[in-house]
């Protein structure tokens, strides 16, 4: 449980006004059922900010071209600013070079490339992957398959009733014949932060990589992969602020080197003849086909807006709104919050006495407030907590305490409308 006062730290949160930011976002201001729209979801999906809906549109209007091939003036400005956006991205994540930073879809497709390439090469009879118990599909599903391929084991290690990764059963679980651990940096369905430096030393001491799904963190947290010294790190674009489509996978250069290409055609290749074809640089190599031009140039103008807006002052920020959330709800009568680990970012799940989290999601959203719930992608966690579905409200640093209290308001009434 956060034990912190719920009280804004205005020291730590200087600059960052949430009122002000809203501005940036079109979407927010609207009524939905005739209410003013409170956007509480999301770990599903961000919204977008002007300088990124306007990157798409400059793009398309004015540079539209394919890049890497033409000689032509806008293929040049499409290739300058997709390579500039990679670049922006090397920065964000503290990579050495932006050969390490390779364009997927998405999260979900940055770990299915480690499993299809590095998995495929390296994962044999009796070898063992970990996951934990908090994994989203997209890092439970890949690693099952490769492990179903190749006749390797899946560990799985364990949370505890907050929702905590156990580092003591890692470390027990940890073996020889580990050969990759895959972890999520937080759980979308808990909110929980895990330990993901101690994680990668533990299994680097047994000679195993790690890969970090960080499509949680990175719009709540500066993440540094050199000093997380993590092999792969792999987040999402859409969860930053930035445009559904397109998404990052960072790999070590040491071990991108090695791996083999995974999707093959155009863009990836040096020289093809029928008999042999010889492979593309990183980090072309891993990005066959013409790419999502487009969403790359919108995730680097949202990284360039976060920088702006500073990634420190929205960690605090949001640190004392889910503290506050977090008190409103602990308070509330029949609630249960699910994921309440000591070090959380964003998330706030939990159940309302004995209604169904659909029928409560509904009665918010006719209220105007929009939050997920289901099982997040995420039902080995709902199992674990004896539980099939929950509600799910997730913040961004254009979130305020009023919304808070309008959720909280709503519960008031869902609880007299299913009595
Ligand atoms: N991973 C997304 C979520 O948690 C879809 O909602």
């Amino acid at each position: 449980m956060i034990t912190h006062p719920a009280t804004l730290d205005v020291e730590r949160t200087a600059g960052l006004d949430p009122e002000v930011l809203r501005r940036d976002f079109p979407v927010l201001h609207q009524e939905v059922h005739g209410k003013p729209l409170v956007y509480l979801d999301n770990a599903a999906t961000t919204q977008k900010p002007s300088s990124v809906i306007d990157a798409l549109v400059r793009y398309y209007e004015h540079d539209n071209a394919n890049v890497h091939r033409g000689i032509h003036e806008l293929s040049q400005r499409a290739t300058n600013d997709y390579e500039d956006a990679r670049t922006v991205v090397q920065e964000f994540l503290g990579a050495a070079e932006s050969e390490e930073i390779i364009y997927t879809r998405g999260t979900t497709e940055s770990i299915n490339l480690v499993t299809a390439s590095w998995g495929r090469a390296n994962v044999g009879p009796g070898d063992e992957v970990l996951i934990s118990a908090m994994e989203h599909h997209s890092n439970i599903v890949p690693w099952q398959i490769l492990c179903e391929e190749k006749g390797a084991r899946l560990k799985i290690v364990p949370i505890n009733d907050d929702g905590e990764f156990l580092l003591d059963e890692y470390e027990r679980l940890l073996s020889d014949h580990t050969r990759i651990v895959a972890v999520n940096h937080v759980s979308n369905a808990l909110g929980s932060v895990n330990p993901v430096r101690e994680i990668v030393d533990l299994a680097h001491e047994r000679g195993a990589l790690v890969l970090i799904d960080g499509a949680q963190a990175v719009a709540h947290m500066k993440v540094d992969v050199r000093s997380l010294e993590c092999d792969f790190y792999a987040f999402s674009s859409h969860k930053i602020f930035g445009p559904t489509g397109i998404g990052i996978l960072y790999g070590k250069r040491s071990v991108l080197e090695t791996m083999p290409p995974c999707e093959s055609g155009g863009d990836m290749i040096k020289h093809v003849t029928f008999e042999k074809t010889i492979y593309n640089d990183l980090p072309y190599k891993f990005e066959a086909g013409t790419p999502n031009i487009a969403d790359a140039i919108g995730l680097g103008a949202a990284l360039r807006y976060v920088n702006n807006v500073g990634l420190e002052g929205i960690g605090a920020y949001e640190e004392d709104l889910l503290a506050y959330a977090t008190e409103r709800l602990a308070a509330f009568e029949g609630v249960r919050l699910i994921g309440t680990a000591k070090h959380k970012a964003s998330v706030l799940s939990f159940n309302l006495d004995s209604i169904h989290p659909h029928d409560l999601g509904t009665v918010l959203d006719r209220e105007g407030i929009a939050v997920r719930a289901g099982h997040h992608c995420a039902q080995p966690v709902m199992d674990r907590f004896g539980v099939t579905a929950t509600v799910r409200a997730s913040f961004a640093f254009y979130n305020t305490r009023a919304e808070v209290d309008r959720l909280v308001e709503t519960l008031h009434k869902a609880r007299e409308i299913f009595a």
